[in-house]
């Protein structure tokens, strides 16, 4: 695909194209599509939307086909939602973390317009049987498996019925209030408010209902990790948003005077429960003090947060850190956990400031 690339973005990786947001992503609540991140596993599908159809299958009652037109039949529903690809800040855990090298910035939130997923299903007719639902993008590539092969392939991920079922997950149609752009799933994408991004697939074609779990490529080998259960260890796909929050103003290694008021500011954001509490650093995560909530709570969005702080007199280097708690008293833990590999990383991130004289 011609891609008209945003001068906001930045390149990861190129062919498939991935693009991370820049900084001005934490300077709004919601963030505008020219600064949206992009991830994208294969090329960019081209999709005429006159004859794209979304097949719903599997064991339905009423299997269908959608349209464009069809969809615009159901009622439609606007949800703000924080999309987080699962391997955001893994830059930060060097050479050892696999996959592409993202900063903090492949995050955003939209307001995502489309059809409740629960009503399209209720209109097929999932059989009782039903325990999972899996998601088909019209994107197409070749990947290698950890055994060597070469393997073509679709972007698919599954969801467990009672999440795909929950009113907040969307076939969405638009972000912002326009049409998706083809970077970001037009003319249909899922969007899982709650989950990481890989679970929001895009361009989508096919919704098929299924009795067992699926074991698909980007839920076992990719997007997955290694779980203690009942004393075996199991693999298992990523899931929910973990709690996490960012510093957005300053930046790592921005001057500041000495003396002066500042207010810090940034965003936190979890997939379980509401954001209850944010507390601050100024000295490197010794102690920590509450961080007043910003803004209005919107379940599946970040949450904005400040912190006004008179900066020492003395000049040199101080570490700042940011520490956010949800309602069901998740904590952002302060190191980094190797068994969930380069996924997940949601540790204090310490940002350095250099305090200059007045
Ligand atoms: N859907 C399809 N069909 N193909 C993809 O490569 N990438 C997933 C998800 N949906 C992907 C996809 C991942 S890993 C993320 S983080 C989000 O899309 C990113 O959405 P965005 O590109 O709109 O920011």
């Amino acid at each position: 695909m011609k891609r008209e690339v945003s001068r906001e973005l930045v390149y990861r990786s190129r062919q498939p194209d991935n693009l991370e947001g820049p900084r001005q992503v934490f300077d709004a609540s919601v963030t505008p599509v020219e600064a949206f991140f992009v991830r994208n596993h294969f090329d960019v599908p081209e999709i005429d939307a006159e004859s794209w159809r979304l097949s719903v299958e599997g064991n339905v009652e009423r299997p269908r086909e959608l349209g464009v037109a069809e969809l615009d039949d159901f009622e439609h529903q606007t949800v703000r939602a924080t999309i987080e690809c699962a391997g955001n800040s893994r830059a930060h855990l060097g050479e050892r973390a696999q996959g592409v090298p993202w900063r903090d910035r492949a995050i955003g939130t939209a307001e995502w317009g489309g059809v409740p997923l629960r009503e399209v299903l209720d209109e097929v007719g999932l059989g009782d049987e039903v325990v999972e639902l899996i998601f088909v993008g019209a994107d197409r590539g070749t990947l290698e498996t950890n055994d060597g092969g070469q393997l073509e392939m679709s972007y698919a991920r599954s969801l467990p019925r009672p999440k795909a079922t929950a009113e907040e997950v969307l076939i969405a149609t638009h972000m912002n209030g326009e049409p998706l752009e083809a970077d970001h799933g037009f003319p249909a994408r899922l969007v899982v408010p709650g989950w990481y991004g890989m679970a929001s697939v895009k361009w989508l074609s096919r919704i098929i209902a299924v009795d067992q779990r699926f074991d698909g490529y980007f839920q076992t080998e990719d997007y997955a990790t290694w779980v203690p259960e009942h004393d075996l260890v199991v693999r298992r796909p990523v899931g929910p948003m973990a709690v996490k929050s960012h510093i957005g103003f300053p930046i790592d290694g921005q001057s500041i005077t000495a003396g002066e008021a500042v207010v810090l500011r940034g965003y936190a954001w979890g997939g379980r429960g509401n954001i209850e509490a944010v507390e601050v650093s100024v000295d490197g995560g010794k102690s920590y003090e509450p961080a007043d909530l910003a803004g209005t709570n919107h379940p599946f969005a970040w949450r904005a947060w400040e912190y006004e702080w008179v900066v020492p007199d003395e000049p040199g280097e101080r570490i700042l850190c940011s520490r956010a708690r949800t309602g069901d008293g998740e904590v952002q833990p302060d190191h980094h956990d190797w068994r969930r590999g380069a996924y997940i990383v949601n540790a204090v991130r310490p940002v350095k400031v250099v305090i200059t004289g007045e």
